[in-house]
């Protein structure tokens, strides 16, 4: 079982940046009445990590709303309660440590039970989805946000320059099936999780089911003007800028070797693969450094492939 503590300055800096523009204000606006969200609602968000679904949807629950955030890193709920105090105006926001296999509230407690990004780090994202529906009432909600990341893994065009072969593309795609393989056979969840959870919620009991995806496009192209593509060219240069993170490459590399090995890919494959990859890699550094200079970068990342899923108990038939 993997054992991040996410309030490492890495993990931590991941999920302050990735949420700056995660989803947009208007479709959360429209996730709310598709949902359902009233004032006042008692509301459960498990693996909270700094409360970024408490604040996103405060305001479309939170007058005389009530927040529980748990997480099982008290180091990040510290500094989520701090945060809280800004944006918790009207309710109340709570947050407490604790494991997502076994919530610290009675049956039947919430109104809305929620989850960001927390099943796909699961070895049991069943058992989790479970307990999230015994804490909640008869008719409520749940609502997980879940990646689709290997869907995304092909969608990344660059047009400065593009060196990128089909076949490196394919082989790319190959290598990411094997390592989200990997990564689920180890216990580390399933990266792809966001396509398995209707199916999760069905069996375990849920009812009007529906899902919807992020419908962010990334993308960059001069003159840069909307507020993702300032963010990721000021993001793109900061990176250029503070160079590698040594201890956290040899980290990453020695993840993806165990993963890809897992997956069942052979050492032979995974070394022409490395190879390729870094060569592409400081290549790409190159142009990027200019292109970004001068101002002409453009690049695609496609569709998020992140998405929000709901399902409702039924209001009969729970104990
Ligand atoms: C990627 S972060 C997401 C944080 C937050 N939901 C967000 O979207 O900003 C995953 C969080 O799940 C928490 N977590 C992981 N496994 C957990 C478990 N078994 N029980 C409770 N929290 C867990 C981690 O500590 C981390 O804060």
């Amino acid at each position: 079982m993997q054992n991040k503590e996410w309030s490492d300055e890495h993990l931590k800096r991941m999920i302050i940046e990735q949420r700056k523009h995660m989803w947009r204000d208007d479709s959360v606006e429209m996730y709310s009445r598709w949902m359902g969200l009233k004032q006042g609602m008692t509301v459960v968000d498990v693996g909270c990590g700094l409360g970024y679904l408490g604040w996103t949807y405060w305001k479309y629950f939170g007058q005389g709303g009530k927040y529980f955030g748990l997480d099982k890193s008290s180091k990040l709920l510290e500094e989520a309660s701090v945060i809280s105090e800004e944006w918790s105006q009207g309710g109340i926001a709570s947050f407490q440590p604790g494991d997502a296999y076994e919530l610290p509230y009675p049956d039947n407690f919430a109104d809305w039970t929620m989850c960001q990004t927390l099943l796909m780090h699961l070895e049991f994202p069943e058992r989790a989805l479970q307990e999230m529906i015994r804490v909640t009432k008869p008719g409520g909600l749940i609502m997980c946000n879940e990646p689709d990341n290997l869907s995304a893994s092909t969608m990344v065009a660059d047009f400065s320059e593009n060196t990128v072969t089909d076949e490196y593309t394919l082989q790319h795609h190959r290598v990411m099936m094997i390592w989200v393989r990997g990564r689920k056979k180890l216990g580390h969840g399933d990266f792809s999780i966001a396509v398995r959870i209707p199916m999760m919620m069905r069996d375990l009991g849920l009812i009007e089911i529906d899902s919807r995806c992020n419908d962010t496009c990334n993308f960059v192209q001069p003159p840069y003007e909307t507020p993702l593509q300032k963010y990721r060219i000021e993001m793109a240069k900061k990176h250029l800028e503070e160079g590698e993170d040594e201890e956290g490459e040899k980290r990453n590399r020695q993840e993806f070797k165990d993963y890809f090995l897992a997956g069942g890919g052979s050492l032979s494959s995974y070394y022409r693969y490395l190879k390729r990859a870094y060569a592409l890699r400081d290549e790409y550094k190159k142009m990027h450094r200019e292109s970004i200079e001068n101002g002409t970068w453009f690049r695609s990342w496609g569709a998020s492939s992140f998405f929000c899923i709901k399902g409702r108990l039924p209001t009969e038939g729970k104990q």
